[in-house]
C-alpha cells in the first residue's frame, strides 16, 4: 500500500470570474466538508486567486496558480512571481502545463527555472509532462517523457525534491474525452518515476506523487485512481462544476 497521499487538483485554465469562482467554493465546500484523503487543489486564473484563498480559508483546500514567472520580480509585462503568488495565499503552482508549452512557447528549460524558483518559495510545483499524439504514434512516448522529467529535474537538490508532484497529461487526452487507458497510464507512471529515480534517487522517487490528467470525469475516475501508480489527478473541464469536481474526489478505493 502506497504511502502517497492522493492530490486532486483543480486546473481551471481560463475560466470563471472572481464571482463564478465564489460560487463554485461555496457550492464544493459542503461537498467535501471533512474529506481528508486526499489533498485538494483550486488552481483558478490569478485574478480569482484572492476570493478563492478568502472563501476557502478555515478549509482544508489548498489554492494553487496555473503558471508563474522564473525570476524573483522585474520588467515582465503580464507575469507573476512564485513570491505574489505564496503572497497571495497559494501552496501550490501549475508548471509546464502542455498548453503553455504548445501556445506560449515555455521549454524544458523554462519548466526547469521556474521550478528552481516554486521550490524557492515553498511551493509545491505540480510539473506537467506528456506526449503529443504523434509522438506516441511514432513510439517516442518513453523518450519524450524521460527527457521532459530529466530536463525539469536538472540541478535540483534532493532534499528540496520531496514535494515536487509530476502529472502525466498526455496531450491527446486534454479536453477530447479520450482517455489513457489505466495501463497506459500506469506504463508512462513507471517511466517517469525510473528517471525521477535516476535524478533524484530511488527514495524520492517512491515518494513523489504522479497524478493523471486527460479527460478525467467523475465515471472514469476510480477506475483510474484506483491504479497503484496513480496518485491522484489534474482536471481540467471537470472541475469547472462543482457536484462534478467533489464526485471526482469523492472517488471509491477499492
Ligand atoms: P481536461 O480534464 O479538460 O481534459 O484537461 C486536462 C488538463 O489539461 C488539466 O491540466
Amino acid at each position: 500500500m502506497s504511502t502517497r497521499k492522493p492530490l486532486i487538483a483543480a486546473n481551471w485554465k481560463m475560466y470563471k470570474t472572481p464571482a463564478q469562482s465564489k460560487e463554485f467554493v461555496a457550492a464544493f465546500l459542503p461537498l467535501v466538508h471533512g474529506h481528508t484523503r486526499d489533498e485538494i487543489v483550486l488552481c483558478p486564473p490569478f485574478v480569482d486567486i484572492v476570493a478563492v484563498v478568502a472563501t476557502t480559508h478555515g478549509s482544508k483546500i489548498h489554492v494553487g496558480g496555473q503558471n508563474m514567472h522564473w525570476q524573483e520580480e522585474g520588467a515582465f509585462t503580464g507575469e507573476i512571481s512564485a513570491g505574489m503568488l505564496a503572497a497571495a495565499g497559494c501552496t501550490h503552482v501549475i508548471l509546464g502545463h502542455s498548453e503553455r508549452r504548445q501556445l506560449f512557447g515555455e521549454t524544458d528549460d523554462t519548466v526547469n527555472q521556474k521550478l528552481h524558483n516554486a521550490l524557492k518559495h515553498k511551493l509545491v510545483p505540480i510539473v506537467c509532462v506528456g506526449e503529443l499524439l504523434a509522438e506516441r504514434g511514432a513510439g517516442k512516448t518513453e523518450e519524450v517523457l524521460l527527457r521532459q522529467v530529466a530536463r525539469a529535474l536538472v540541478n535540483v537538490a534532493p532534499d528540496l525534491a520531496r514535494h515536487i508532484v509530476i502529472a502525466y497529461e498526455p496531450v491527446w487526452a486534454i479536453g477530447t474525452g479520450k482517455t489513457a487507458t489505466p495501463e497506459m497510464a500506469a506504463e508512462a507512471h513507471l517511466i517517469i518515476r525510473s528517471q525521477v529515480a535516476r535524478s533524484l534517487g530511488r527514495e524520492i522517487a517512491d515518494n513523489m506523487r504522479i497524478l493523471y490528467g486527460g479527460s478525467v470525469k467523475p465515471e472514469n475516475a476510480t477506475t483510474l485512481l484506483n491504479q497503484p501508480e496513480i496518485d491522484g489527478a489534474l482536471v481540467g473541464g471537470a472541475s469547472l462544476d462543482a457536484q462534478s469536481f467533489a464526485k471526482i474526489v469523492q472517488y471509491t478505493l477499492f
